[in-house]
């Protein structure tokens, strides 16, 4: 059985729990759990970082005692973590007395290696990033990396001799390619090292809320050596060697890009100096905006985590966050996006797919997973390929740390499993009588759905587990194994429809845009009926929709709306029509002259910037957003039906 150790930084308890604290502990929690679902033994680490001057700071500001402090918000942390329904198997404190003898430990065998020595630090120190700074980091009184401000300290100090680590560093760095990810944060840090490393100060003697130096109780040690070693302390270091050889070295460290120094360079070589061996990997991910901006509390776009928790389903959360920011860059959280998202990925891909396939199932199979033979028809055989080869995307999309591209292929299957029904039609086939191919059709799809939720359940886990329970599936029947060999759903098994898997969401206003958005108002489809008739439509509610070929004559911007083209389109009639569509994103107006394209007729007409729009372009969007239009060959004139 392979093992799988995951940690999130430990976080500071001078406040309270924002976006970024939830982000990448829902990240850990992912990985956790798609770990769990293949197989492995996996450790998930959080906790918190409770000492320093920092944590002393905001405690005198208060009038509290630090201890009082970081019992408080500590526990906030945890409530959080809880509130998220995460599944870490320790939430380690600095405070814990597990940790500080590990934390003595470690600096004992780092003395025993003679990287110790007692000076004097003369020289910037940052409190709020609990950051020493060389006169190069520095400019008008703040960190330049930061922006924090920094002091001048002057004092008694033990000293660690990182400098004598220079060399085996950059080998390591060279050795293990995946060491240090993305690539470019590896490059970062290596510069930095071969600029040089000073030794660095570990211990103060001005404030006393840390772990006392052992065998020098005037000094207290540097917070970030007390910190890191909390990733070997919960595993047991110095003290349950059967549990720490299982699972150390960790396998991955995921931290945010600006404590990447600590955990590249200073850790890495505590760990060498310590006879330790090395993490397998530092994940640095980027930073989130908000709505654009940098989240700041002076700015008001501060995102409190429980905030984010009273506001959003978990599941939705957690897609939106993993979905939107590929692992090591930046992400913005516009809540337009999330509603985006959650509504054409989560509510119209899988929710519908869901929701379209037990409705055929209650209807047509007698809620009940039908008995068939191995797929032999070719649109069978096309997707039980693609839902095996998307396991394998998956896996290779979280090895690499890609969880984004992990999402994308369990959506894309999920699209191509509602293709797969509007192609092979199980109603035309209950309509002709033919129960055989009604069977082979809905196993197909609800297999197929069965896969979608095994693979999303790391990520989406209340709603996989509706899912699978509406299926009826045992626990067998929920691991990335049993998505090795299609048809796991054993036949004779009752099945359910889960309740709406995901709410539509209405998109925020957008003040700049009161038009556009009274438009959409208007467009808004009437609140959906019964979960029964939700996605179904009846063939005549189908034939109510005009649709006809509409040839673009012309297309030109809308002043003041980037998105918005106006068009001017032959649809077969005596006088072209003017269409305002929001396609300029994707298409210059010359290229769409010409274009014959399906457009809604019928429906009514509504004014977009003080224009007219008298029909609508019907287009795919790409998950990135972008659009693609159908278009008909040259002998299909204007006008023409389409069906
Ligand atoms: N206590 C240290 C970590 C010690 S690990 C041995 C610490 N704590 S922190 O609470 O300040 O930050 C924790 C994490 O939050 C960091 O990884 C940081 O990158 C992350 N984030 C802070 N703001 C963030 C965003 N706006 N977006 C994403 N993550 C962000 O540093």
């Amino acid at each position: 059985m392979s093992k799988f150790y995951v940690t999130t930084p430990i976080y500071y308890v001078n406040g309270a729990p924002h976006l970024g604290h939830a982000y990448t502990t829902i990240l850990a929690d992912a990985m956790a759990r798609y770990h769990r679902l293949k197989g492995d033994d996996v450790y998930f680490l959080t906790g918190t970082d409770e000492h320093g001057l920092k944590i002393q700071r905001a405690a005198e500001e208060r009038g509290i005692s630090p201890q009082q402090l970081v019992d408080e918000n500590s526990a906030r942390f945890r409530e959080l973590f809880e509130r998220l329904e995460l599944t870490h198997d320790r939430f380690i404190r600095t405070t814990d007395d597990d940790h500080r003898k590990a934390v003595e430990a470690m600096v004992e065998h780092m003395k025993a290696s003679d990287d110790i020595y007692l000076d004097k630090y003369e020289g910037w120190y940052s409190a709020s990033d609990e950051a020493y700074y060389g006169e190069d980091e520095i400019e008008d009184g703040v960190a330049i990396a930061s922006g924090s401000p920094v002091e001048w300290v002057e004092e008694e100090s033990y000293f660690f001799r990182l400098s004598k680590y220079e060399d085996r560093l950059l080998q390591w760095y060279e050795d293990h390619p995946h060491s240090v990810a993305p690539e470019a944060r590896k490059n970062e840090v290596r510069t930095f090292v071969e600029s040089g490393l000073r030794d660095l100060s570990i211990s103060r003697t001005t404030f006393d809320w840390g772990i006392p130096m052992p065998d020098d109780a005037d000094h207290v040690l540097y917070v970030w050596v007390d910190a890191l070693t909390n990733y070997i302390t919960a595993v047991g270091a110095f003290d349950d060697t059967e549990r720490f050889e299982k699972y150390w070295p960790a396998d991955i460290h995921l931290i945010g890009k600006d404590i990447l120094r600590f955990h590249a360079v200073y850790w890495p070589a505590f760990l060498m100096s310590a006879g330790l061996p090395l993490p397998k990997q530092i994940y640095a991910h980027g930073w989130w905006t908000v709505e654009g901006e940098k989240m700041s509390k002076s700015k008001g776009n501060w995102v409190d985590a429980f905030d984010l928790v009273e506001e959003y389903e978990l599941d939705v959360l957690r897609y939106f966050t993993m979905r939107e920011m590929p692992l090591g860059n930046d992400g913005n959280f516009s809540k337009a996006r999330l509603v985006e998202r959650n509504n054409s990925e989560l509510a119209d891909n899988i929710g519908n797919l869901v929701n379209r396939t037990l409705s055929m199932s209650m209807g047509f199979i007698d809620a009940t997973i039908p008995d068939v033979a191995d797929p032999t028809d070719e649109a069978d055989v096309a997707l039980r390929d693609r839902a095996l080869a998307t396991v394998d995307a998956v896996d290779a999309a979280m090895e690499e740390r890609q969880p984004h591209r992990a999402l994308e292929h369990i959506t894309k299957l999920s699209g191509e499993t509602n293709n797969y029904i509007q192609t092979v039609q199980p109603w035309a086939h209950n309509k002709k009588g033919d129960a055989t191919r009604v069977e082979e059709t809905l196993y197909c799809a609800l297999e197929a759905i069965r896969y979608v939720a095994v693979l999303l359940s790391p990520f989406v886990p209340d709603a996989s587990r509706r899912i699978l329970d509406g299926l009826g599936v045992g626990n067998e029947l929920r691991t990335i194994n049993s998505l090795q060999s299609w048809g796991g759903l054993p036949a004779g098994t009752t099945i359910e429809k889960p309740d709406v898997l995901f709410q539509k969401l209405d998109p925020p206003p957008e003040p700049e845009d009161e038009e556009e958005e009274e438009q959409e108002a208007e467009e808004k489809p009437e609140k959906k009926g019964d979960e029964e008739g939700a996605n179904i439509i009846t063939f005549d509610q189908f034939l109510k929709v005009e649709m006809k070929v509409g040839q673009i004559i012309d297309a030109e911007p809308v002043e003041g709306a980037d998105k918005l083209l106006k068009l001017t389109a032959d649809v077969g009639e005596d006088q072209p029509r003017t269409v305002v569509a929001g396609i300029a994103k994707s298409f210059s107006p010359d290229e769409l002259k010409g274009l014959r394209v399906t457009m809604v007729t019928n429906l009514k007409p509504a004014k977009l910037f003080g224009i007219e729009s008298q029909a609508m372009v019907l287009a795919a969007k790409r998950d990135d957003g972008s659009l693609a239009l159908a278009t008909y060959p040259d002998d299909v004139p204007p006008g023409t039906g389409v069906s």
